[in-house]
């Protein structure tokens, strides 16, 4: 298919970047379409660890070329970071291979300072926000005060963001923070502009191109589908639309696009969130803090963003089923099979419970999800090693037989199963 989008179907954290990095090896571009620097996706490649937060994963491949989305919010510092990074490791980002769509949004350290005053504002019912300023930015846009990548072309983008800056402030002022200096911010982002102006383009135009040139675009998308800004776990959720739906808005596609897409739903093994919020399948003691891990390696459960640890629980098919229906799921990819190894049993949300009745889809989406206890079927676990599998035959026959309860419940098949971090770790049903 010409257009593959990879998408989250939890709460983020799936693993997205090394599934990415797999369909990467056969892409000619890789592109993103949402959020911005709040997102983190890893990619181990023999003993380097390539930790991205802007740049798309599959840029890691030489073939690939990058894209930055109209649907994005994009922080220079963190951009030129990733880039002097990706320089140092010999991949390069000159612009033949990295696009920017000029009409993506900036994020500035205004935008920073307004996310950490709202998130102190909100006191206990905080949404555990990455502190990125991802929300303001999105604000900004949706209220026509924004500053576009275009911006950068600007004679007069300095005194634009001066103009930012200074009506930041006067919100900042409304919540006792401190205020900002205009004059290094401008400085600063005048700079940014010099460097950034030859990566700035039309993507839109460029992805058209592509396509009607046959080539392989990789969409992925950052965050997760309970996070989306409507289908997500409102309030508790990122401003963007982090579904599949939105890569075409996200991107400059038409609608004609998706006739050519297959859409992957990226599912961990179990269940995890890093921030506030509903979370039914939830645990708590010895299991979590197993099911977690120490902190000691880098696929434990911390953000990759934050470092905060992530809350853990059981795989919750309600929500699976949901993302596939939201997405358009056509294939699944299932992440860290290998953390689930040694566990006695395996559980499994098959369905929710609220007085009596039991529920395989919610009334109302996931908003308000208190009311329901979460109804589990249990597995055997297994004791086998799997970090060597690569072929779906050699699987553990309980791991085969939960996997496939997986598959039944979200209505989609298992593509892709990994079971380790490394490149290689990956099991693909044939
Ligand atoms: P924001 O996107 O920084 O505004 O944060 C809003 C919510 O989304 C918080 O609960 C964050 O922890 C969560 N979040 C944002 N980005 C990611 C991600 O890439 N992975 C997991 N959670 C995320």
């Amino acid at each position: 298919m010409p257009l593959q989008i990879i998408v989250g179907a939890q709460w983020g954290d799936e693993g997205k970047g090394r599934i990415v990095d797999w369909f990467a090896s056969r892409a000619d571009l890789s592109a993103r379409y949402n959020g911005g620097d709040n997102a983190g996706h890893t990619v181990t490649v023999g003993p380097r660890i390539f930790k991205l937060h802007l740049l798309p994963s599959g840029i890691i491949h030489p073939q690939v070329t990058a894209v930055l989305g109209n649907g994005m919010v994009i922080n220079p510092r963190t951009l030129f970071e990733e880039m002097d990074m990706l320089n140092g490791s010999g991949i390069s980002t000159l612009p033949d291979r990295l696009r920017i769509s000029y009409a993506a949004h900036l994020i500035t350290p205004s935008h920073q300072a307004l996310d950490k005053a709202l998130e102190g504002a909100r006191g206990k019912d905080n949404i555990g926000t990455t502190g990125r300023g991802i929300g303001p930015a999105y604000t900004d846009k949706a209220t026509r005060r924004g500053l576009r990548v275009a911006d950068m072309l600007a004679p007069d983008f300095q005194e634009r963001v001066g103009d930012h800056v200074a009506e930041t402030n006067r919100t900042l002022r409304m919540y006792a923070a401190s205020e900002l200096d205009p004059a290094p911010v401008c400085a600063q982002y005048r700079e940014f502009a010099e460097r950034l102006k030859p990566y700035i383009a039309d993507t839109s135009l460029e992805l058209h191109a592509a396509m009607q040139a046959g080539k392989i675009i990789l969409v992925e998308a950052a965050q997760g589908t309970l996070l989306d800004l409507d289908f997500g776990t409102y309030p508790f959720v990122t401003s963007s639309s982090t579904t599949a739906p939105a890569a075409l808005t996200g991107l400059g596609l038409g609608l004609d696009a998706a006739r050519t897409a297959s859409v992957i739903g990226v599912v961990k093994a179990f269940q995890t969130r890093v921030g506030s919020g509903p979370f039914p399948t939830e645990l708590t003691g010895d299991l979590a803090l197993r099911l977690r891990g120490s902190g000691a390696n880098p696929w434990d459960e911390y953000g990759t963003t934050t470092g905060r640890p992530r809350r853990v629980g059981w795989l919750d098919g309600v929500l699976l089923r949901y993302a596939v229906r939201i997405n358009g799921i056509t294939e699944l990819a299932v992440t860290k099979l290998d953390v689930l190894t040694g566990l006695e049993s395996i559980k499994l949300c098959t369905a929710y419970r609220r007085e009596e009745q039991s529920y395989t889809d919610l009334p109302f989406g996931p908003s308000d999800l208190s009311p329901y206890e979460p109804v589990y079927e249990q597995f055997n676990g297994w004791k086998e090693e799997v970090a060597a599998v690569r072929n779906w035959p050699e699987l553990p026959s309980a791991a085969r037989v939960y996997l496939g309860r997986i598959a039944s419940l979200a209505g989609v098949p298992i593509r892709l199963v990994s079971v380790g971090p490394e490149r290689a770790q990956v099991v693909e049903k044939l």
